[in-house]
């Protein structure tokens, strides 16, 4: 049966079949096969192979913590560093290892000096812990959070039009824009947006927590002052592992958040060098990129993208919601993450969405994130090489009558 479209998708007209599974592609996942697991935005997951690769790290970690930890790693963390940084487009100069985005914006947000009475611009359908880490630093230095909003149908062109109109030159410090937003899967329009900032001689910079592995990125091209993007998500590598991209006008401006053997060093060593820590995570990362490469990129983007749109479909017509008009774009065919709206009265606080989230992944065994955003609740479905239609078919099956019970 596997790869043939069964299940309610037969019933609704003009949903396109899912994508044929690529062969021996869940094998590589140690997900559970017993759950629908449609949530790899959130933390990833990583294949076995990886899983493997890193063990072997650990091992040769622990046969001489002296001689791994002191001969050779930087020089090995250097390699990885280089090689993830060609595919993403960036001068291995401008980049360094950071655990994650979160760890990330604070860095930047340290680092650009934000005084009293300046802004900081971000968008509606920004992260919710980047919201309260540019909240703190803007509090602390007397500064303003400027939320630039735009709802979820909004159009490229009144995404770029929101964010120029909330950028103030000579007042606004920083822009942060998302490639991929969290609450809404949205792609932006990134290199529009990073030209509007720098049109104005303002800094910007751009949050790629979902983008290595799921699009093309060129790093340089984009040419933010600081880019950042999450490996762990999907390009299959352990976590944490984020690379981060720094403008040279600002390196040395970069401020550690520990200081470290390396202080004296400069970036991006002061920024990696932590003391004693685990730093297999970014000497595996080369091997996500590799199994990536062997599936095919190009091959696994088509796949996810087709069936996370097959899920939006077969899940947003379960909920009534049937014309494309209805189901929010995500800007892009091969986005591998899809948001529905649900009915009104469900999930309009955080509380409500936690309680939902939970009854879906005991009752239905489905695991996907449901999300209050700016009061309206909505499931974000997504799609990797480990799932199948069926999972999305068992959840548009099961949760018409699990909301008919909580209404
Ligand atoms: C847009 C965005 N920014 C930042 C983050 C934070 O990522 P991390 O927890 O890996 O730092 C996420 C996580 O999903 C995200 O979606």
């Amino acid at each position: 049966m596997l790869g043939q479209s069964r299940g309610p998708s037969h019933k609704i007209a003009g949903v396109s079949p899912p994508p044929a599974p690529i062969p021996g592609a869940r094998l590589l996942f140690s997900v559970d096969q017993a759950i629908a697991y449609l949530n790899h935005g959130s933390f990833g997951a990583v294949p076995v192979p990886v899983q493997r690769a890193q063990q072997r790290l650990r091992d040769e970690m622990e046969t001489n913590p002296q001689r791994f930890f002191t001969a050779g790693l930087w020089e090995r963390i250097g390699h990885a560093r280089t090689h993830l940084s060609q595919f993403l487009g960036a001068d291995p100069e401008s980049t360094a290892f950071v655990p994650n985005v979160t760890a990330a914006i604070s860095i930047v947000l340290r680092s650009i000096g934000l005084t009293a009475g300046r802004e900081v611009v971000t968008t509606s359908h920004g992260y919710g812990s980047v919201d309260l880490a540019v909240d703190h630093m803007c509090e602390r230095a007397g500064a303003s959070h400027v939320k630039a909003v735009a709802p979820l149908s909004a159009t490229d062109d009144e995404i770029v039009a929101t964010v120029t109109a909330s950028i103030t030159p000579g007042r606004t410090q920083l822009v942060i824009v998302d490639h991929v937003t969290s609450a809404t899967a949205r792609v932006m329009p990134i290199a529009r947006l990073v030209a509007a900032a720098k049109a104005r001689d303002v800094p910007v910079m751009v949050d790629a927590a979902h983008a290595p592995g799921a699009h093309a990125v060129n790093v340089d091209a984009i040419g933010a002052d600081f880019w950042v993007g999450n490996l762990h998500k999907w390009l299959y590598a352990p976590r944490p592992t984020a690379i981060l991209s720094v403008a040279e006008k600002w390196r040395e401006r970069i401020e550690p958040p520990v200081i470290s053997w390396a202080n004296n060093d400069g970036y991006p060593a002061n920024l990696e060098m932590g003391g004693t820590l685990d730093y297999t995570p970014w000497l595996t990362a080369p091997t996500g990129l590799y199994v990536l490469r062997t599936l095919g990129i190009d091959r696994v983007r088509t796949h996810n993208g087709t069936l996370a749109a097959y899920g939006q479909r077969v899940v947003g017509a379960a909920l009534g919601l049937l014309s494309p008009s209805e189901l929010p774009n995500p800007g892009g065919i091969n986005a591998p993450m899809r948001v529905l709206p649900l009915p009104r009265q469900f999930a309009r606080t955080e509380a409500e969405a936690h309680t939902l989230r939970l009854r879906i992944a005991d009752e239905l065994r489905v695991v996907v994130p449901v999300i209050s955003w700016r009061g309206r609740g909505m499931l974000r479905l997504s799609a990797q090489v480990y799932n199948h239609a069926d999972e999305y078919d068992r959840l548009a099956t099961g949760l018409p009558r699990l909301l008919a019970e909580l209404n």
